[in-house]
């Protein structure tokens, strides 16, 4: 079966499939990377269960995985609750020494733009920790806006109160998808 690819400058996604569980799995298991998402520890989940996941056709929900250049995979990006009108999304680049190096912003942009056009959405939403500037920064930048804080909401796995923030990019201010 051939792979498509949503390619941009830096960066291209695939479509995630089964053989995908031990690396998804090997980045969610690490906490440099899954505390800025609530998870200090990293994330400890059932490998099958994820491959059997990424072998079934999901319309609502689907996970991507961010390739370099070079077409080495460097993180992932995924969107659920998937209507006629909006979705939510997330995105993580896993691996660290591609952290703040424009990669993340090039594989948001693409997700995005590639939401937008397939899905003909009117809006793409996303929660982050409040804490995490970084994340906001880049959504900011892509034209994301604050539509809500929602303090103390949640308690994270060490018993930590967490704060979120609520994000929303508008097919009007996705000024790149036209
Ligand atoms: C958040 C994340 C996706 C950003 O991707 P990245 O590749 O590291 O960021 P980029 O190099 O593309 O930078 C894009 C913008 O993000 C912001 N940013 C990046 N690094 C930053 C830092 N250390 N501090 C503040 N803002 C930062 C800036 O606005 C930057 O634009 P600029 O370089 O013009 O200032 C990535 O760091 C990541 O996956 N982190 C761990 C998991 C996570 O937090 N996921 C988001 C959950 S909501």
């Amino acid at each position: 079966m051939s792979v498509e690819y949503i390619t941009g400058r830096k960066v291209s996604l695939r479509k995630a499939n089964p053989e995908d569980a031990d690396l998804l799995c090997k980045w969610y298991a690490d906490g440099r990377v899954m505390i800025h998402v609530g998870f200090p520890d990293g994330l400890h989940g059932d490998i099958d269960e994820l491959r059997q996941r990424l072998a079934v056709i999901d319309k609502g929900n689907s996970l991507f995985i961010i390739l370099d250049e070079y077409g080495n995979p460097i993180g992932e990006c995924n969107f659920n609750n998937l209507n006629k009108e909006s979705c939510d999304i997330g995105i993580k680049i896993c691996e660290i020494a591609y952290q703040g190096k424009g990669y993340g912003q090039d594989a948001l942009t693409i997700f995005v733009k590639h939401l937008f056009t397939t899905y003909g959405l009117e809006r793409i939403c996303l929660n982050t920790l409040l804490e995490n500037h970084r994340a906001q920064n880049l959504y900011l930048k892509t034209g994301f806006k604050i539509v809500k804080t929602n303090y103390d909401c949640w308690i994270d796995p060490t018993g930590t109160s967490r704060s979120s923030v609520e994000m929303v990019l508008t097919k009007n201010d996705a000024d790149f998808v036209k």
